[in-house]
């Protein structure tokens, strides 16, 4: 498909003195001093339940951004009701006025609401501005965009008709008949927005379950939706306990699509809840999931120090590691550990660790009281229980905010929980390999975790490029030579992971529309 008609959203830089650092402190203003009230919408109804919930600020946990509600059983399946009869007429909607409702809403994104949903993301989610602008602002829009004209493309479509006067063939695009449940992480604004809407924009009709430390930013993405047209009941904003929201869900007949972005042990039980319920549902319900990652940087002796330390500094620590393609595991030749370490102690002892809203802040906090507990405990296991060496960060304080230091640990054995298992949060494995067992710590890679979402490689030497290459075809489903795992652009690096990381679908790919779609093949006859 060609994507000419379409460019990825310029980022910000929000230098001192521009237009921009003094709107976004304006919004940053206003969402620090308030508190929003956040309903559950179900149609146009507002409900508010007695499952009061307060979103906080994590780097300052005793102030609130927003108050919002828990949906009972009750309100789930009354949001199912109103979904199933909104698609309905939601996907005969001619597909322009779809494209064009997309289109408003990303140039709201893009003018009007920017700094609200940086600001947003910035309070509620810690990042910095510009981590926030590359989220909320960029990313978002891009996907608006970017799948609005691919399914534009895809709808351009016309099968082979032999003879069109006599017999014409076509192929149409319905929505899935029922409703998507999508529930979307905290970790990026922007999934938020991709998983609600984009199986909307197909013509199906959702009920979304944003993240509860993502409440705020995802809210004003409803908001700007209604703006820019969307009716109601195509997307109910439905906030919930986790397990509540999955079992009233997955118990519905009318479920067509669970769109989800989250871990692994969620995606499973989801799976094992549709197939114990497989003989209630009217269609097979699509799974479409993207899970957690190990993502590795391995580094050969041929490569370039430098580029590897500001790589990994960048993919392990940004957003503290809360990325689901950030850098966790390495794999070093002890030729070059002692320059690389240096380099990684170098720059990780310069990082400031604080509020985000400060323009120097490069790792805010970490989302909450649980990933603080997790990431808190791992640490001390490593350094204390296993006695592996921490040769940096190690210390963590939640008295305000929830603060981890950027981690980095030295491993000696590469099949460690800490080079295996997923921890979401700045800490760094770091297995040291003799140089000269460069193809068997190779195949460690591949083989020691169960997931399969990015993955690099650095190195000069063009045979082990070629072969790692090859080699580790099945171990990411984005996969970087001489850069780091993170930082995928829609339209540029479509995301997805094999494995247990996920269905691979391909966010910001040119195909990923078509998973939202059940494509009706017709023959007319004249
Ligand atoms: N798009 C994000 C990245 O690649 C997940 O880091």
């Amino acid at each position: 498909l060609d994507n000419f008609s379409v460019k990825n959203e310029p980022v910000l830089g929000y230098l001192k003195g521009s237009k921009e650092r003094y709107e976004l402190e304006e919004a940053l203003k206003q969402i620090s001093s308030s508190c929003e009230d956040v309903p559950i919408i179900v149609g146009d109804e507002e409900i508010r339940t007695k499952l009061v919930q307060h979103q906080v600020m994590p780097h300052n946990h005793s102030q609130k951004i927003a108050q919002y509600y828990h949906a009972t059983p009750e309100v789930i399946k009354k949001a199912i009701k109103v979904a199933v009869a909104a698609q309905k007429t939601w996907e005969n909607v001619p597909f322009q006025e779809r494209f064009n409702i997309w289109q408003r809403a990303a140039n709201l994104m893009a003018t009007k609401y920017r700094m609200q949903l940086n600001a947003a993301t910035m309070l509620g989610q810690s990042k910095n501005a510009l981590q926030a602008e590359i989220d909320s602002a960029a990313e978002l829009i891009d996907f608006f965009r970017f799948n609005a004209y691919n399914a534009k493309e895809l709808l351009s479509y016309r099968p082979v008709s032999e003879n069109p006067k006599v017999t014409l063939n076509s192929m149409r695009y319905r929505g899935m008949e029922g409703f998507v449940a999508a529930v979307s992480p905290f970790n990026f604004t922007a999934i938020g927005g991709n998983l609600a809407y984009t199986p909307a924009l197909m013509g199906n009709s959702v009920l979304w379950k944003p993240s509860d430390t993502a409440l705020l930013s995802n809210y004003i993405i409803f908001k700007i939706m209604k703006e820019a047209g969307l009716p109601s009941g195509i997307v109910n904003f439905v906030p919930a306990d986790g397990p509540v929201f999955g079992d009233n869900t997955t118990s519905s007949k009318d479920l067509a699509c669970i769109n989800f972005t989250g871990s692994v042990v969620t995606f499973n039980h989801l799976w094992r809840q549709v197939g114990n319920n497989i003989d209630l549902y009217k269609s097979y319900p699509r799974l479409i999931g993207e899970c957690g990652g190990k993502n590795y940087h391995f580094v050969h002796p041929s490569a370039d120090v430098l580029n590897v330390v500001v790589n990994t500094i960048r993919s392990a620590f940004e957003y503290c590691g809360q990325k689901c393609s950030a850098c966790s595991r390495m794999y070093v030749p002890e030729s070059l550990w002692p320059k690389i370490k240096d380099g990684l102690l170098a720059i990780r002892n310069d990082l400031k660790v604080g509020d985000p809203t400060e323009y120097d802040t490069f790792m805010g906090a970490v989302i909450d009281a649980k990933a603080f507990q997790r990431l808190s405990g791992a640490i001390d296991r490593a350094g204390k229980t296993s006695g592996l060496k921490v040769v940096g960060g190690g210390t963590y304080d939640c008295s305000k905010g929830y603060f981890i230091q950027p981690t980095i640990v030295e491993s000696k054995n590469p099949k460690d929980d800490i080079m295996v298992n997923e921890l979401f949060g700045p800490v760094l494995a770091v297995y040291v390999y003799k140089d000269k067992d460069v193809n068997s710590t190779l195949e460690l890679v591949g083989n020691s975790t169960p997931y399969a979402l990015t993955g690099a490689i650095f190195g000069n030497d063009e045979e082990f490029l070629k072969k790692a290459t090859v080699e580790l075809k099945q171990t990411a489903g984005n996969f970087y030579i001489n850069d780091k795992s993170t930082g995928s652009v829609v339209g540029q690096q479509p995301f997805g992971g094999a494995r247990k990381s996920g269905t691979n679908d391909k966010a910001g790919g040119p195909h990923y529309v078509l998973r939202y779609a059940s494509p009706i093949s017709v023959k007319e006859t004249f």
